[in-house]
Order: C-alpha cells, then structure tokens, then sequence
C-alpha cells in the first residue's frame, strides 16, 4: 500500500533565512517536496494554510514532565499535550524527579512510563552525579546529560548540584568521552546566599522580591559561567548553559565561542518577560521576573545576544507547579520552588517580540527548531523542512491577538504566569511525523504517539565560532 499524501496550500514557510509562498507536500512521515502554490500536484489530503506560516515543528530541550514522583503537578501526558497545543513536537525532558534519573534501571523505569503516555518525540537528559554511571547511562541511550549548580529545596535537589571544581572537573571529562551534550543551570550558590543575607541585613525583607533581585544578580550567573567554562576548555565535553540572561556571561560566552569552545547557550522568555508588577499581581508564579525586564540596559543586551546567536537557544523551562505550593516559595524563598508552564504561551510571546521589533523571525525560528535539532544532532531529519525531513511542522496565525488564560490550558496545573497579557501570533495545527496531534483547538492523538530519541555522540567541530552563524554547530561523528 502506497503511504498517503498531505498538501498544506497556501501558507508562507518561515525558515532561518527567510520565508517563502510554497505548499508542503508530505509523503507518510516525511517532508516529500516543497511545490509551488500552482503546481497541480494532488494528495490524498489538503490542509488550508491561507493566511498562515508554516515553521518546523518546535524543538525543545527543557521540559519538566514532573515524572516520576510529582505527577500531581505534570506527567508525560499533560506535558506532551501542552506542548503539542504551543506548537512543539519535541521536547527533552528533565532528571529532577523522584527518584532523580541517575542510574540505568531508574532511566529504563522512566522511558516505559513516557513510551506508553508521550505525544510528542521526546528524550531524556539524565543527571552525571555518579561516575560510574555515565558510560552506562549513555551505552543505554541517554538523550545527554543535565545537572543544576543552584540547590536549595525542591526542585533544586541538592542531590543533582555539581559546584566544586574537581567534581566538575572530573564529570566534564567522563561526559566528554560519551560525545554526548550536558546540559547545565549554572549559579554560584554560596555567593548568592552570601548576597542575599547581606541584603536582609540592610533592612530588605527576606522575601520574593528581595530573592528575586539577588537571584538574578550578574555576578551569581557570570561567576558560574565563568568556572564552567575554564573547566570545559579542558576537556572538551559539549555543554549547553540555560537560562542564561546575564550581559556578563555574554560576554564570556562569545569569547568561548570565538575560541571554538564547544558551547551553546540557551535562556527561556520568564527572565525576560516578567516583571516586578507580575510578581505584585502574581506573587511567585512570576518569580525570577522582574529585576531584569526593569533594567533597560540588561534587556538590549539579551536582544543583542539574542540577534547575534551568542544565545543560539530559547527554551521553554516548561516547569509547573501547583498553585498551592508556590506559597511555600512565599514562606520561604530560599527553599520554596518556583517555576512554570510555558508550553502553550512561549511561541505567541516570543512572536509578540517579533510583532514589535525586537527580534527578527528568523533569529526566533532558529532558536526555536534548528539550533536545538543540532545539539541533539538530529538536524535536518528535524528542524527543518525539508525533503526527506520529517513531517513535524507547526501552523501559525501570525496576526491572531489573543490572552491566554487561567483554567483554559492543557497543562495539568492549568495556569499560566502570562494569564490576560495580550500576545501576537497563536499556533493552530501541529503535525508530528505527517499526523495532525493539535489542530482545532483539540489534541488529536493517543496517548504514546511520541518516539524516543537517543542520544547522537557527536564530536565539537572547532573550526567554526560555534553559534556565530546560523546553519552550523556541530557536526555528527563519523
Ligand atoms: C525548575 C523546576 O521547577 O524544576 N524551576 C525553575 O526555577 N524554573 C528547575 C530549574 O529549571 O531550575
Ligand atoms: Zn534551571
Ligand atoms: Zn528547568
């Protein structure tokens, strides 16, 4: 039986490099041919995508699916739904779970639990805490790795935090050797006690607004960076720093780059779209907003950075919480956990940011799809659209005004920290592998529709400025 054709008419395709009126058309699972809009090509199904843009299916490398352990917040299911709704088909989920993901057996017991329930392609980073574990974990097909240097309480297990330099030291070298990436939250955690107690000190109270300020103090992010990256360059391991918004790390980063250092460098839209009267109205549903967004020369350097791919990456930090328990963050911000749902608003407010000039379009799509898709060497198979990629694409309505709203999204703790904002630009269809799994304001598959992808070793190409330029990072072993 021959596989069945999909014509999408009529949409623009938005690429890094531009967008152009062709129509899709998909054979089976995979991208068949891009066709001109007159081109009598027929299939065995058309979709309408008049008015629209037709983007590679978004790609993302931070999700936290809750699972296992606190699947009263988010599980492989919810997180999948919320993702495919915001226009994702794959995401990488993260290791701080109950129990945290650290041994073959306990990542095994994670994968059959998302094999049975994931909508969209999904990995898994596991965290490097045990040594001996990381060969094994990566022979079993690890996605990467992911590890935190901030701690504290929940989610900011102190059983993941890797700070002390020998530790780093000797983890970046075992993870190196995998040729796998590893993801890192980068801070440096005495130094923002230390800040923060001198802060309540002075007389500030010892609360979220305080926190906040100090957590995203450049020195506590610059610092963190700076000791990873020394510590990287001496062993070539492949590292992806995250939330990364502060100007001095930038400038760090860039230098690393330039040098051929093989890093990538994401940050996620709540540091930068959060603001002090958010965390007024919200409380810690906002946190860490707001000492950013009001400081007007960190803002134009995130812009730059973004506009220059010193930050290759936007990711979701897809992190829910249920409301009940962020009042424990407004107890005690130094042990309560913060976080939120981003899945089914990111897309619409980063094209928010593009409506009104701060960011161009292709910058946006390749931060979104094929950067990612290159650190899990997986691209142009994915984050891409073309012939012989797969058929993972998102439909936008890019002049759709619209507010998101509590009580009306996918995400299990259904809420969201951009509740009644007005956003530009909404997904309407997400296709994974040539199957619609949201279109219609509906989810339109079965439980376990997504694939795992396994990890690709890949070895740090050092002939370029990594990042410098769309369309190269890193290039597959061979
Ligand atoms: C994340 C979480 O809740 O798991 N919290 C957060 O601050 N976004 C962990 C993390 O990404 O640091
Ligand atoms: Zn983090
Ligand atoms: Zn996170």
């Amino acid at each position: 039986m021959s596989e069945k054709t999909v014509r999408i008419r009529g949409g623009r395709i938005q690429t890094p490099s531009g967008g152009a009126e062709n129509d899709l058309l998909i054979r089976g699972e995979k991208v068949a041919a891009l066709l001109d809009p007159s081109s009598r090509i027929s299939a065995d199904r058309e979709i309408d995508a008049a008015g629209k843009w037709v983007l590679p299916g978004l790609i993302d490398l931070h999700a936290h699916t809750r699972s296992p352990g606190y699947e009263e917040k988010e599980d492989f299911l919810t997180s999948s739904r919320a993702a495919a709704a915001g226009g994702y088909t794959t995401f990488v989920d993260m290791p701080n779970v109950e129990p945290p993901t650290v041994t073959v057996e306990l990542f095994e017991n994670k994968r059959a639990v998302a094999d049975r329930l994931c909508i969209v392609d999904w990995g898994h980073f596991v965290a490097p805490t045990r040594l001996d574990e990381i060969p094994k974990l990566a022979a079993a097909g690890a996605t990467g790795f992911k590890f935190f240097q901030v701690t504290g309480g929940y989610p900011h297990d102190p059983r993941l935090a890797i700070a002390d330099p020998a530790r780093l030291l000797e983890t970046f070298s075992a993870i190196a050797e995998t040729g796998l990436p590893c993801v890192v939250h980068p801070f440096a955690q005495t130094l923002f006690e230390s800040l923060y107690h001198q802060e309540v000190a002075k007389g500030r109270p010892g609360d979220i607004h305080t926190f906040s300020d100090v957590y995203t103090r450049d020195i506590v992010w610059r610092l963190a960076v700076a000791i990873l990256l020394e510590v990287q360059r001496e062993t070539g391991m492949r590292m992806q720093v995250v939330h990364t918004h502060a100007p001095g790390s930038f400038r760090l980063l860039a230098q690393a780059k330039a040098d051929g250092v093989p890093v990538t460098v994401a940050t996620d839209p709540k540091y930068f779209h959060l603001t002090e009267e958010d965390i007024r109205g919200q409380g810690a549903r906002a946190i860490p907003g707001g000492a950013v967004t009001r400081d007007p020369d960190r803002m134009a350097a995130i812009w730059e950075a973004l506009d220059t791919g010193v930050i290759d990456i936007i990711d979701s930090d897809h992190a829910p919480h249920l409301l009940d328990d962020l009042t424990l963050m407004e107890e005690d911000p130094l042990i309560g956990p913060f976080g939120s749902p981003h899945y089914e608003d990111l897309l619409s407010l980063m094209l928010t940011d593009v409506a009104e000039g701060n960011l161009r379009l292709g910058r946006l799509v390749h931060a979104l799809t094929e950067a990612p898709a290159r650190v899990l060497g997986i691209y142009p198979r994915k984050g891409a659209l073309l012939p012989g990629s797969d058929a993972d694409l998102v439909l936008v309505d890019p002049g759709l005004v619209h507010q998101p709203q509590d009580g009306q999204m996918e995400c299990k703790s259904n809420w969201t920290p951009y509740h009644g904002r007005d956003l530009v630009g909404k997904p309407v269809l997400t296709m994974l592998r040539g199957t619609v799994i949201f279109g219609d304001g509906q989810v339109a598959v079965e439980p376990g529709y997504g694939r795992y992808i396994s990890g690709i070793p890949q070895e740090p190409d050092r002939s370029h400025p990594a990042g410098m330029h769309p369309g190269l990072s890193l290039s597959p072993r061979s």
